[in-house]
């Protein structure tokens, strides 16, 4: 079936929803129309007259001439009631909800399956950077085995300022909300669920496996100290948020974590808002996408481009899924890390397979090794104030545990 002429049926006009209505407004030759807007609060003023918005979701997906819902609501739940409806009704559904994917996803793909209609969520992961069409359409027939993304604009944006410009975390924070560029409760940013998301909805492209967020482990950046922003400075390192999965032995290793990255990585100059996504793959090596992570205008260009592809009836394939071979995800690999701390009793629960260096002052102390991801899971300290942990590049180490003495003249020699 060619879907001729496109008939949204849009839900939110908020950030990305007005943003949205405004790239219609500034391309005429779409052959694509927004029928009626489904808002929340009845007392809220519009840019538009009353007439094309409704509070009523039923409007919407009851009505025949609607081919298309577009689902831009910043609630989950209720956009997973709206989208499930929607397939079901036969509806191609476009949406940017990767909180709501990230938890129904399987139960989606197989409704838009069964209903023999597309689901499209490009805006949903990088924002503007097209990597969910790029995973499905170029990596298709290449085997991938490392993907690394800085997947949240707010975060990013704080960790370049907090950096750059000699603020707390917490002013730079209060300055991102003030911008808009944090909601108000920024958990789900700086709590590093939001990348976990996005993580969840790359491995079914990347790699072909559909997993529950609460199996990926996830750390934000909440616990970062002056400390840990002077250790970074003094060895030019910039601090990012990365969602990472590698295959290894033919196992998934995936999570989220805040990562020290000297000058020659790739993602030590992607500032501000913007995301990025490195892709490394068995023939094409690494590749780099860069672009706006967020933002009115960036997010609603790739809602545009799924718009504009259901035209040509296109649909993700999920190629990878499709495969017998069916990758787990293993938390048993050793990682690189920074633990700061100030209780030595974290050592109680951890066991570190090498240590490359540790220092210890009074009210700072770190140490860089290698753990396993599960282990640090298990230790169950990640909560506390007092500790941060980053993954950090592994230094060629000296012998299996090097002795506290000599790296502390180490530490000592660079602070
Ligand atoms: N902002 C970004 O840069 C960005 C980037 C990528 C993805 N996204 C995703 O895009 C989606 C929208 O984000 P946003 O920033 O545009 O949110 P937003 O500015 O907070 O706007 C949310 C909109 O959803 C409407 N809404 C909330 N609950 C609703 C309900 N039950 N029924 C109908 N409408 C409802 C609100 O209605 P009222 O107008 O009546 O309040 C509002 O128009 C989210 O899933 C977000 O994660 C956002």
């Amino acid at each position: 079936m060619t879907t001729k002429h496109t008939t949204i049926g849009l839900f939110g006009f908020g950030c990305v929803g007005s943003g949205l209505y405004e790239v219609f407004q500034q391309n005429p030759t779409l052959q694509a129309q927004i029928k009626k807007i489904g808002v929340k609060h009845p007392d809220k003023k519009r840019s538009l007259p009353a007439s094309y918005f409704t509070f009523n979701k039923n409007e919407i997906l009851e009505d025949e001439s609607i081919n298309v819902i577009v689902e831009l609501i910043d609630d989950a739940d209720e956009a997973f009631i709206i989208v499930s409806e929607a397939l079901q009704r036969g509806k191609h559904v476009v949406t940017a909800n990767k909180k709501m994917l990230a938890n129904h996803f399987q139960t989606l793909i197989d409704l838009a399956k069964k209903n023999n209609v597309s689901l499209l969520y490009e805006a949903a992961v990088g924002g503007s950077i097209p990597i969910i069409r790029t995973l499905e359409e170029y990596y298709n027939n290449d085997t991938l085995t490392q993907l690394d993304g800085i997947l949240n604009g707010t975060t990013n944006y704080i960790l370049t300022k907090t950096l750059n410009e000699q603020k707390s975390y917490d002013e730079v924070l209060k300055e991102a909300q003030a911008l808009g560029f944090a909601e108000s409760n920024p958990t789900m940013d700086v709590q590093a669920f939001d990348p976990k998301f996005k993580l969840v909805i790359l491995l079914a492209h990347a790699f072909g496996v559909i997993v529950r967020p609460e199996q990926l482990f996830n750390y934000g950046i909440e616990q970062l100290s002056q400390h840990d922003i002077r250790f970074a400075k003094q060895r030019d390192y910039a601090i990012k948020l990365v969602a990472s999965a590698a295959i290894v032995h033919h196992k998934i290793q995936a999570f989220v974590l805040p990562k020290f990255v000297p000058q020659n990585d790739s993602f030590y100059a992607v500032n501000n808002e913007f995301n990025a996504v490195q892709v490394s793959a068995a023939f094409s090596d690494k590749q780099l996408l860069t672009g706006k992570g967020a933002g009115s205008f960036p997010t609603a260009a790739a809602v545009l481009s799924d718009i504009s592809a259901l035209r040509y009836n296109y649909a993700y394939e999920y190629h990878k899924l499709n495969k017998h071979l069916k990758p787990e995800i293993d938390n048993n690999a050793f990682i690189h890390i920074y633990l700061r701390y100030s209780n030595s009793d974290v050592f109680e629960k951890l066991q570190f397979e090498t240590v490359n260096e540790e220092y210890r002052s009074k009210g700072y102390n770190y140490i860089i090794g290698s753990i396993s991801l599960q282990q640090l899971i298990d230790a169950d300290l990640l909560n506390r104030r007092d500790v941060f942990v980053a993954a950090i590049e592994e230094v060629p180490h000296q012998s299996k545990k090097t002795t506290i003495d000599s790296t502390i003249k180490l530490a000592e020699s660079i602070h």
